[in-house]
């Protein structure tokens, strides 16, 4: 697989990135099935086979930093680990502080069994308490080594102008972007291309849905119907207190499968493929639940001007639905 460099870093990561949300060590959550560490270890493996040495995690997804950190014995030199901060203390995860943060770096460190992570990001805006003290704090870690770079994860533009203005330096923003989930494009996109800042597009898939393996919109699981493309009645879980947007989304799936079956390509490839070929996009951060679907994820083609402009097209009606709005699963945006 290819290597791209991570702007303003010496990092070659494969355009295709494990996300590893759904390493939980055996117990199921709200939003994935159980995954136990070997079937998580046997992904990993599969990664390096096909030449992905992208993994993401998080201090926030239960298990995963110590699946991750286990599976990567022995080859940690040749992976590119991203995690991030953030999420305790119940839902309403209340900000970090300089000395939070240390700390919070040292669980990842040790649940990780790395002594340094690649590039450390910020969760979520909320989750910081002063900009300028948080920025100090990540530069005294990249100077201790501890981490290499930093970046942040759903920042919304002012967001990111905060930030940029505090003296921030951030390599990446992490940021939910596919093709039912275009509010990206409005401003985070062309602010991210603005500032430099390499862009890495999370549930690439939305969590199958892309993958066009439901034949009705009833049959996505529970937990993966919370989002504000779903209406808030679809499942008790949902906190968004919003219509929805599932007809549009079904038309949409309707229309693409017809596109991508007249331009033979399985529709999965298509949605990752069509992203990486978004202006100012660098990577994909997908999940996977089997080996077998990293070796369908890591085959990214080349799609027609046609065939993208036309699945664009299609799935108008859903991002007009959706409008500005960059987070999926909170009333209230935490992405400004
Ligand atoms: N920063 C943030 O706030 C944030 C938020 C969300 C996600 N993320 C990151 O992005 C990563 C990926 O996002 P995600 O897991 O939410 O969504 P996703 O990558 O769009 O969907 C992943 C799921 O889709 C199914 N799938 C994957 N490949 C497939 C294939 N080839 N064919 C059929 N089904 C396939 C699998 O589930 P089944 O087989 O069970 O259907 C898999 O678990 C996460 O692990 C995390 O690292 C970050």
């Amino acid at each position: 697989m290819d290597r791209v460099l991570l702007k303003g870093t010496d990092l070659k990561v494969s355009p295709v990135c494990l996300g590893t949300w759904q390493f939980n060590d055996g117990k199921s959550n709200i939003q994935w099935p159980v995954q136990s560490a070997e079937e998580s270890k046997a992904i990993v493996d599969k990664c390096f086979d096909l030449g992905i040495n992208f993994f993401d995690t998080a201090e926030g997804y239960a298990g995963s930093e110590a699946v991750l950190g286990k599976a990567l014995l022995g080859r940690r030199q040749d992976a590119v680990v991203a995690t991030k901060f953030g999420f305790r203390e119940g839902p309403q995860t209340p900000p970090y502080s300089a000395q939070q943060i240390d700390e919070a770096i040292t669980r990842s460190l040790q649940k990780l069994q790395t002594s340094y992570v690649d590039v450390l990001q910020i969760h979520f805006p909320s989750f910081v308490k002063d900009p300028k003290e948080t920025i100090a704090e990540l530069n005294r870690q990249v100077a201790l080594g501890r981490i290499r770079y930093y970046g942040f994860s759903n920042y919304g533009p002012k967001n990111m102008k905060e930030f940029m203005e505090a003296g921030g330096k951030p390599v990446v923003n992490q940021i939910g972007y596919n093709l039912l989930w275009r509010s990206a494009e409005h401003a985070m996109i062309p602010d991210c291309i603005k500032y430099d800042i390499s862009l890495l597009a999370y549930s690439p898939l939305q969590q199958g849905l892309l993958a066009g393996k439901y034949a009705s919109l009833s049959e996505v699981p529970e937990g993966r119907r919370r989002g504000k493309l779903f209406s808030k009645d679809s499942t008790s879980l949902s906190r968004h207190g919003q219509e929805g947007a599932e007809q549009e989304v079904d038309e949409a799936l309707k229309k693409m499968a017809e596109i991508c079956q007249n331009a033979g390509v399985q529709m999965s490839k298509a949605a990752l493929s069509w992203i990486l070929q978004q202006e100012g996009i660098d990577v994909v951060i997908v999940g996977a639940s089997t080996p077998q679907q990293m070796v369908e994820n890591s085959e990214v083609i080349k799609l027609s001007n046609e065939v993208v402009q036309q699945l664009r097209e299609v799935t108008e009606p859903v991002k007009a639905k959706i409008g500005l709005s960059l987070d999926q699963w909170a009333p209230q945006d935490r992405c400004e």
